[in-house]
């Protein structure tokens, strides 16, 4: 029985379908991810899968409990780390801990060990005692996550686990992550706008985009399915843009070119024969080439090939606002 799986699951808002009939399913433990940019379904997902939203139509199943009719069941069973931070700031770390085992229903005599634990496991056992306002963002979310392991959930799912952190305060998380998937044999599906998050740590991704999955793969495979070299080329003006576009198409080995304003990209089998041939083109049509670069496919090439956009990595204060925003549209 799979971990997770949905059935032409769908949820709208209004006239907007934020999860389109999709349908995946997840193994017991593997890590799997959700990689899509802003507005592209994930969160949305999420709280169907962890009973905090009811979908329009379809179906989700974790260990085979459905999130409408055996919601208890499926909240017994899971972890959920949202991806705004929830400790309460005036706390000390451990007292948070012991707030979330009592709201968790741990029996009393467990708690303190299970809290001793999970401190080591995430290393914050030194600073259980400070208040959290003394935390770092990745201290906080370190202890968020924490929060959703105490009642040794079956699943853990995490959103955006890593957004608005540096790259070294990412990667530490995932460190963890990763530690506490072997450490406890957990399913851990999250949702991500970074590339290398997964990259790095999904067993499996699924690229998610205006509500569709677009395509379910490992990372590896994806890039090999590619079978690529990608050729990046800015160029100045957009004169003779088509023509230019028309006769790059005609170039052998050249099996398809992305455009995105300026910015060509161009999928080919065999980038040093394509590379002159580029060049005879633009010169005949007087095209300024601004750049070129050739390089081996990256997940990044992945997700334009399947998208046609680049995933586009927004501050987090934009997404804080927007979070917010939704906050609030869901407290209406
Ligand atoms: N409660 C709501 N009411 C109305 N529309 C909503 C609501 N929640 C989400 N949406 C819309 O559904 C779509 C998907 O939103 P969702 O939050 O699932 O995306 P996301 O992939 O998590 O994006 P982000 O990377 O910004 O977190 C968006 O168009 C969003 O505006
Ligand atoms: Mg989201």
């Amino acid at each position: 029985m799979p971990a997770i799986e949905t059935k032409s699951l769908t949820k709208s808002f209004g006239d907007v379908i934020a999860v389109n009939d999709i349908s995946f399913s997840v193994e017991s433990g593997e890590i799997f991810g959700f990689l899509g940019p802003n507005g592209a379904g994930k969160s949305t997902t999420m709280m169907i899968l962890t009973t905090l939203l009811k979908p329009t139509s379809g179906q989700a199943l974790i260990s085979g409990f459905d999130v409408v009719k055996d919601a208890k069941k499926v909240r017994e069973s899971i972890g959920y780390v949202q991806q705004e931070t929830t400790v309460d700031e005036y706390l000390t770390g451990r007292e948070n801990l012991i707030l979330q085992a009592k709201l968790n229903h741990i029996p009393k005599n467990q708690i303190n060990k299970r809290i001793d634990d999970i401190l080591e496991l995430i290393e914050l056992s030194d600073k259980q005692h400070d208040s959290v306002v003394t935390y770092s963002g990745g201290m906080r979310k370190r202890l968020d996550i924490a929060g959703g392991l105490l009642h040794r959930p079956k699943a853990l799912f995490l959103d955006e686990p890593t957004v608005g952190l540096d790259i070294q305060t990412r990667r530490k998380i995932w460190k963890y992550l990763k530690k506490i998937h072997d450490e406890f044999e957990m399913t851990i599906f999250l949702t991500t706008h970074y590339m290398e998050e997964a990259d790095q740590l999904c067993d499996r991704v699924g690229i998610i985009d205006g509500g569709k999955i677009q395509v379910i793969d490992t990372p590896q495979n994806m890039k090999n399915a590619m079978g690529n070299e990608v050729i990046s080329i800015i160029i100045g003006d957009e004169e003779n843009h088509d023509s230019f576009l028309s006769q790059l198409h005609e170039i052998e080995f050249v099996n398809k070119i992305n455009v995105d304003g300026s910015k060509l990209t161009l999928f080919a089998s065999n980038g040093a024969e394509v590379i002159p041939k580029i060049f005879q083109i633009s010169s005949a049509l007087k095209i300024k080439i601004v750049s070129i670069a050739l390089t081996q496919p990256t997940l990044d090439d992945v997700f334009i090939s399947y998208t046609g956009h680049e995933i586009r990595d927004d501050d987090s204060k934009f997404n804080r606002k927007r979070e917010h925003a939704k906050m609030k549209r869901l407290r209406a």
